[in-house]
Formats: C-alpha cells, sequence, structure tokens
C-alpha cells in the first residue's frame, strides 16, 4: 500500500509513544482521601475497600508524614465519629477538641506543607446519616443547614485547615462559608466546592467506612444531590459557585461523569477536582481480584481518562500508591544510574 499517513508510525516504540502522549498523570494530580476514628484501639479495615484503613489519631498522622515524603501535595479528611456522639443536630460537629480538629492541628503540626482538605458536611456526626439538618417533616432544611456549615468552617480554619471543602449541595453555602471565613480574616483559605455532585449509588463504600448509612437501606439524598441526568445543572451549580466565590469546582463520581467534566472545563476558567470516589475503587479492586482486569493497567487508564476530561487534580483512593509506586521507581532509577 501506498500510504502516506500512517498514525502507526507514532505508536511503533515506547520512546515514540511517551514522545505523543498527549495526557500525562503527575505526583501533584493527586490528593488522597483519608478516614480516621477517635476510638481505642487499632486503624481498621474496610471491607468493600481494600487497602484502605479507618486510621487511629497516631496511624493517620504516620501515614500523612509517609505521603508526604512520597511527594503527595494534599489530603482530604473524613472523620469516622464515634455513634455515641451522634445526634441529629450535628452537634459534635461543633465540638471543639473533637476528633476532626485535633486531627487537623496534629497533621499540620507533623507535615506542615502538607495541604489539608478539611469536609464541610454534616453526615459523619448525624444520626439519621443525612448532611444537613431535618424539618419536622423529614425534609432536610437548606439555611439552616447552611449556618452550621460556616460555623463548621471556621472551626475547621482555626484548626489550620489550608482548604474548606463543602461536600453538603446546600444551596448558597459557598457565598456564606466565604463570609464567615472573611469575617475571621481567613480570606486565604481557599474553599473546594462540590459543585456538580451526584446522587450516586457509587458512594456505598465510603458510607461504610463513616459508618454513616443508617439501616440497610441506602439513604435516599436525592433532595439535595444532583440527578445523574444532568448535566446542564452542573454548569448552572459549577456558576453559582463561582459568583459566590469558590477557588476550585468538583464533580463527582469522576468515571461516570466525564462529560461532565470536560463541559464544565469548557465553562469555567477555576481550576476543576475530580472524585474518584469509593465505589469506582471498590470496582477496580473487586474486578482484580477476581482475575477479570488488570490492576495496574485498570487503574492508570482510569485516572488517565479523568485526566484527560480535563480534571486539574484528582481525589483518589489509588493516590498513596501510586505516589508510592513512583518513589520507588525513581530510587531504582537513581541506583541504576549511579
Ligand atoms: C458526604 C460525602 C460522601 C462522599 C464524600 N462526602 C457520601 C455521600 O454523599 O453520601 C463520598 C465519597 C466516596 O464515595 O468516596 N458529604
Amino acid at each position: 500500500m501506498h500510504l502516506l499517513r500512517r498514525p502507526r508510525r507514532n505508536r511503533h516504540t515506547a520512546a515514540l509513544r511517551a514522545l505523543v502522549q498527549e495526557t500525562k498523570l503527575h505526583q501533584e494530580d493527586f490528593i488522597q482521601p483519608l478516614f480516621f476514628h477517635g476510638g481505642g484501639g487499632d486503624a481498621q479495615k474496610i471491607e468493600a475497600m481494600p487497602g484502605i484503613l479507618r486510621h487511629t489519631l497516631r496511624s493517620l498522622v504516620d501515614e500523612c508524614r509517609s505521603l508526604a515524603d512520597w511527594g503527595m501535595t494534599a489530603v482530604a479528611l473524613f472523620p469516622c465519629i464515634d455513634p455515641a456522639c451522634k445526634d441529629p443536630q450535628a452537634s459534635h460537629a461543633l465540638t471543639k477538641n473533637n476528633i476532626l480538629y485535633r486531627a487537623i492541628e496534629e497533621i499540620k503540626a507533623a507535615t506542615p506543607r502538607l495541604l489539608v482538605i478539611a469536609d464541610v458536611a454534616l453526615d459523619p456526626y448525624t444520626s439519621h446519616g443525612h448532611d444537613g439538618l431535618l424539618h419536622e417533616d423529614g425534609r432536610v432544611e437548606n439555611d439552616s443547614t447552611v449556618e452550621v456549615l460556616a460555623k463548621l468552617a471556621v472551626m475547621e480554619a482555626e484548626a489550620g485547615a489550608d482548604i474548606l471543602a463543602p461536600s453538603d449541595m446546600m444551596d448558597g453555602r459557598v457565598r456564606a462559608i466565604r463570609q464567615a471565613l472573611d469575617s475571621r480574616s481567613f480570606q486565604d483559605r481557599a474553599i473546594m466546592s462540590y459543585s456538580a455532585k451526584y446522587a450516586s449509588a457509587y458512594y456505598g463504600p465510603f458510607r461504610e467506612a463513616l459508618k454513616s448509612q443508617v439501616g440497610s437501606i441506602p439513604l435516599d439524598k436525592k433532595s439535595y444531590q444532583m440527578d445523574p441526568a444532568n448535566l446542564r445543572e452542573a454548569l448552572l451549580e459549577v456558576q453559582l459557585d463561582e459568583e459566590e466565590g469558590a477557588d476550585i469546582v468538583m464533580v463527582k463520581p469522576a468515571g461516570t461523569y466525564l462529560d461532565v467534566i470536560r463541559a464544565i472545563r469548557e465553562t469555567t476558567l477555576l481550576p476543576i477536582a475530580a472524585y474518584q470516589v469509593s465505589g469506582e475503587y471498590a470496582q477496580i479492586c473487586a474486578a482484580a481480584r477476581l482475575g477479570w482486569l488488570d490492576y495496574h493497567a485498570a487503574r492508570d487508564e482510569s485516572l488517565l481518562s479523568i485526566k484527560r476530561a480535563g480534571a486539574s487534580m484528582i481525589l483518589t483512593y489509588f493516590a498513596g500508591e501510586m505516589l508510592r509506586e513512583w518513589a520507588c521507581d525513581a530510587n531504582a532509577m537513581r541506583h541504576l544510574t549511579l
């Protein structure tokens, strides 16, 4: 055949493929979500999330030191609160010295360079598991919830959190949090808003990790989290969060919403975070355990797709092990060149 154009020429060797690769993953792309509990005893395994632990305060700080050594930029903290401390008003959220504030303080003291992203939502603290306060008719109330969220964000900033990340999907919370932070001279603390957070089936393992699932029927959060069918609504949420002062907007989950990431990339100038959630992680781990998928290849492909779609940063449970592998590779290379 006389072909002038042969796209395969650029694929012939690994070196050529590396030169022409359009999307690359870097260590700075990743954010590690971390779980921890305040009870005694050891770090605990989470059944549906192999390799991920519900840390103790001590193992959490140790883990952050290791992550920082491997080059991790940021961690996102999620506390698993003792059920005895939960109530319908989430009052433990605003209790000084609760496990979250202690964790933020200890991590910032141990590894000041590591950015700490604090979750701003009430689900770890409510006995009903919802992200907000309930009206007596059972509806999740918006405005009273936002008042508590703003106070929670300020207390997290006081403890040393670098980035406040509202994951609750209440209306107007970004503006309220921005104003509350600014009025306490926390103008330098950033807001990473979970702007397009969908009512997804893929949060199951996370709720097990936080023990925030009440009973066996998955909690219905459809009155505040978005309908998976909607794309324009995601653009509206991003627009509002931007107007209200968000510094980074988020899409969550990531892998099943690549079109949303791409559409938002084309409409905002803000950085976009994508959250590869617990169910996405569990799927890859489970299929690999059954021998049905190649673990490393499926993992890397899933992350690359999220970056290709337009994410500036990725929250993923694979973050730590990706960086650990790269750190080992770099060490190995150093030995080879010596
Ligand atoms: C709740 C919250 C959830 C996740 C992060 N924050 C679950 C939910 O909305 O029920 C899910 C993250 C994951 O599945 O990895 N504020």
